[in-house]
């Protein structure tokens, strides 16, 4: 007989179901035991009265094995009925029963409103994984990423993917290194942002990209921040920002009215301030614009625009955002003469008072971004070494190009109403970067070690 899952059985009244799950909770009412049996879609309650055959099985069974339920769906009587879950109108009468994998008492109780040690909670992340609101998150995640894959389908964008083993790109944070065994001494990188590959299918004539990309950046960890995350990552030729900044306010309104009809976005269209507005009136360029600062369901979303183009770093400018930002049409007459005064075409995303993505006009000419090099202190053996295809690719036909990077991790923490990252990533790292369930960063063995051609040279135990 066909397996249902326990979402369906509402649909099944009056039928006999085979279902497949786990066992969330037992409860001994007396003559009768409940069990609240989990799927991977949902929720359903198993009764066995006394004088079923499998009540002491029921009875006698440990939370969390994975069982077999054979029964009939039937109606609730009406003061019997749980509105707290899909399934609260039915119950199963068992009429089988089977234990297929006993389960050990788990190290944390599965659907606790109390907060877990951190450490355990990822140390056996797939019991975590097991709790309704984690399962839920990730439900909802799915659900964003296939919104946005579609609705960028829609509008001509192609996905495609860039390498993860690669050299660096600077985006402000250490990078990731993997050792070549092939080449001793020589480092691969892994990508901070597709930024430089993005911009080379602009070169390549791709025109519309777009990428559910992995990011791996070395840098402390926040509660928004982790070291390996997902961008939605795109980019488009012949736009201006107004263009870009248009398509992503369009796709974001329409995601949250698809997936999200209970919440309201606080202003439409989105406030755009320019960042010398927002650091004079809120102090901060990420703005947190709610009118009601405790309401789950506001979305106060805003764009920060006009950032300049470089920021002082002990004394010397460094990019505010990536070196391949362009300045400002107007403002590139100051490159000479003033380059700490220009102001650039880029912008964030804001919302809620997080920055959720970031995005500029690029430069494709090659002699401007040349001196962008210069003015960032970059030595021209460095250049070459390091940007030289870019500066090669922007002689080859470089159309003009720009776009913009969202978090996805971010924006689902803020649209599920979660206070950390984490609890909307599969296996996320520790806050110390600590992966405690597969046991990484962990010592390579010395064979490996040798034919890498490296030496540890201060080993901490
Ligand atoms: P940026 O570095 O601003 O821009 O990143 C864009 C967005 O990515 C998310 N993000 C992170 N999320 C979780 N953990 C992190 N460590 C982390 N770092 C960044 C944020 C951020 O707004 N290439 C450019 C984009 C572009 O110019 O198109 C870039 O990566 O939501």
């Amino acid at each position: 007989m066909e397996r249902i899952f326990t979402s369906d059985t509402p649909q099944k009244i009056g039928k006999e179901v085979n279902l497949y799950g786990w066992i969330r909770s037992i409860r001994n009412m007396g003559q009768i035991i409940f069990i609240d049996l989990r799927d991977g879609f949902g929720l359903v309650q198993v009764v066995f009265d006394d004088k079923n055959k499998f009540r002491q099985m029921a009875e006698d069974a440990k939370p969390e094995s994975v069982v077999y339920v054979k029964g009939k769906v039937v109606k609730r009587n009406s003061k019997n009925v749980n509105d707290k879950i899909p399934t609260g109108t039915i119950e199963i009468r068992a009429s089988e029963f089977k234990i297929l994998n006993e389960s050990q008492t788990p190290p944390f109780e599965i659907d606790r409103e109390k907060a877990t040690d951190e450490e355990l909670r990822l140390k056996y992340r797939y019991l975590d994984l097991r709790h309704e609101r984690i399962h839920r998150n990730l439900l909802m995640r799915h659900k964003v990423i296939n919104f946005l894959r579609n609705w960028l389908d829609n509008r001509k964008f192609v996905e495609i993917e860039t390498p993860i083993i690669t050299s660096a790109t600077p985006e402000g944070a250490r990078d990731y290194v993997i050792p070549s065994r092939k080449y001793p001494g020589s480092f691969y990188a892994l990508p901070q942002s597709p930024q430089q590959y993005k911009q080379l299918l602009m070169v390549a004539g791709f025109e519309r990209y777009y990428q559910i990309a992995r990011c791996m950046r070395d840098e402390d960890s926040r509660g928004d921040r982790q070291p390996e995350f997902t961008q939605l990552d795109l980019e488009m030729s012949f736009v201006d920002e107004d263009d870009i900044l248009k398509l992503t306010e369009e796709m974001f309104t329409e995601l949250v009215k698809t997936l999200y009809p209970d919440k309201k976005i606080t202003t439409e269209p989105w406030p755009r301030i320019t960042y010398k507005e927002a650091i004079k009136k809120y102090k901060t360029d990420k703005p947190d614009l709610r009118r009601n600062k405790k309401d789950n369901n506001e979305l106060a979303f805003a764009f920060i625009t006009d950032f300049p183009l470089f920021a002082k770093e002990n004394g010397k400018l460094a990019s505010e955002h990536h070196p391949f930002t362009a300045p400002k049409t107007d403002q590139i007459k100051l490159l000479d003469k003033d380059p700490g005064k220009i102001v650039s075409t880029s912008y964030d995303l804001v919302l809620n008072g997080y920055e959720v993505g970031s995005g500029s006009l690029r430069i494709h000419d090659a002699k401007i971004q040349q001196k962008i090099f210069n003015i960032l202190g970059i030595d021209e053996k460095t250049i070459e070494a390091k940007f030289g295809h870019m500066l090669d690719a922007f002689k080859y036909g470089a159309p003009p190009h720009g776009g913009i990077a969202p978090g996805i991790d971010r924006l689902v923490m803020i649209l599920q109403n979660e206070p950390n990252i984490r609890e909307v990533i599969a296996f996320p790292k520790t806050d110390k970067a600590r992966d405690p369930m597969m046991n990484s960063p962990k010592p390579l063995d010395d064979t490996a070690l040798k034919e890498l051609g490296l030496i540890i040279k201060n080993k901490k135990k």
